[in-house]
C-alpha cells in the first residue's frame, strides 16, 4: 500500500501548553497555530488558557490579551477592531472569518485559530497577501473616466449608485478567495472572487467609462471563468457579501455583449 506523507517541515506538531493558576473560574482554551520564519522548526500548535472574566467577548479580545499577558512572541494583523479594516482576517473554528466580529461564546470547546488557508505564511497566523493585492490592483481598482473631473463630485443617479450597494462594503479580508477551492488549484491564474468583486464594483459603476476594458481584461479561461459556483465565498464572507453572484453579474455582461 502505499503511504502518504506530508513533506517534513509541513507536519503541525504539538507545541506548548500555557495554563492558568487553577483559580479562575471561567476558563476558555485556545488552540493556536504557530510558525516562525527564523527558527528552522515545523509548525506547531500552542495551547493558552484565557480567563474569561478578565478577557473581552471577541476572539481578537482573547489573542491581545494573550500577546499582552502571556506571549509576546505571538503574532497576528489587526487594526480597527471594528470589522472595518480587513486586517485580522483568519480561520476560527474551521470558518474563514475576522477576529475581532466573531465572539467566543459561539465557539463550543476549544477555540481553534489558524492562517488562513492556502496561503504562504510570514509568521504565525499573518497571511502572505503579495499575490492576493496584485491580482487586486490588476483590475484597476479605481474610478477610469473619460470626460474632465468637474468642479465638484461626479453625480450618480440614486438607482445607479443603488446598483454599488453589495459591492462598496468589501473590505478586502481575503476570507472568500481563501475559502475558494478553484483558488486554492489556481492561485496563479484564477483572480478569486474577492478581487472579482471589486472588478464588478467598477464595472456596475455608472461613472466609469471603461467596462469595455475591463471585460476585456476578465475574458479569459482562467481569471474569471475557473468560478465553478460553489458559493464557498458568499458563505464566509464576514460582511455577508455575495461575492459569487458578483461573478455571476460579470459573466452575464461577457454574455450580453456578445449578442
Ligand atoms: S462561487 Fe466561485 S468564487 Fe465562490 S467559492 Fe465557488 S468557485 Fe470560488
Ligand atoms: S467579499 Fe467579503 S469575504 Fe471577500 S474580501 Fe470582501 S468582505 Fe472579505
Ligand atoms: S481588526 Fe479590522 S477588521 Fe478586524
Amino acid at each position: 500500500m502505499v503511504e502518504l506523507r506530508l513533506p517534513a517541515k509541513s507536519r503541525i506538531l504539538e507545541g506548548k501548553h500555557y495554563p492558568m493558576t487553577g483559580q479562575e473560574k471561567n476558563v476558555k482554551r485556545f488552540q493556536i497555530y504557530r510558525w516562525n520564519p527564523d527558527v528552522d522548526e515545523n509548525p506547531r500548535y500552542d495551547v493558552y488558557d484565557v480567563d474569561m472574566d478578565q478577557c473581552g467577548p471577541m476572539v481578537l479580545d482573547a489573542l491581545i490579551k494573550i500577546k499582552n499577558d502571556t506571549d509576546t512572541t505571538l503574532a497576528f494583523r489587526r487594526s480597527c477592531r471594528e470589522g472595518i479594516c480587513g486586517s485580522c482576517a483568519m480561520n476560527i473554528d474551521g470558518t474563514n472569518t475576522l477576529a475581532c466580529t466573531k465572539p467566543i461564546e459561539e465557539v463550543s470547546g476549544v477555540v481553534k485559530i489558524n492562517p488562513l488557508p492556502h496561503m504562504s505564511v510570514v509568521k504565525d497566523l499573518i497571511p502572505d497577501l503579495t499575490l492576493a493585492y496584485a491580482q487586486y490592483t490588476s483590475v484597476k481598482p479605481w474610478l477610469q473616466s473619460d470626460t474632465p473631473a468637474p468642479a465638484r463630485e461626479r453625480l450618480q443617479s440614486e438607482e445607479d449608485r443603488a446598483k454599488l450597494d453589495g459591492l462598496w462594503e468589501c473590505i478586502l479580508c481575503f476570507c472568500c478567495t481563501t475559502s475558494c477551492p478553484s483558488y486554492w488549484w489556481n492561485p496563479e491564474k484564477y483572480l478569486g472572487p474577492a478581487t472579482l468583486l471589486q472588478s464588478y464594483r467598477w464595472i456596475a459603476d455608472s461613472r466609469d467609462d471603461h467596462t469595455g476594458e475591463r471585460l476585456d481584461n476578465l475574458e479569459d479561461p482562467f481569471k474569471l471563468y475557473r468560478c465553478h459556483t460553489i458559493m464557498n465565498c458568499t458563505k464566509t464572507c464576514p460582511k455577508g457579501l455575495n461575492p459569487a453572484k458578483a461573478i455571476g453579474e460579470i459573466k452575464q455582461k461577457m454574455v450580453e455583449r456578445q449578442s
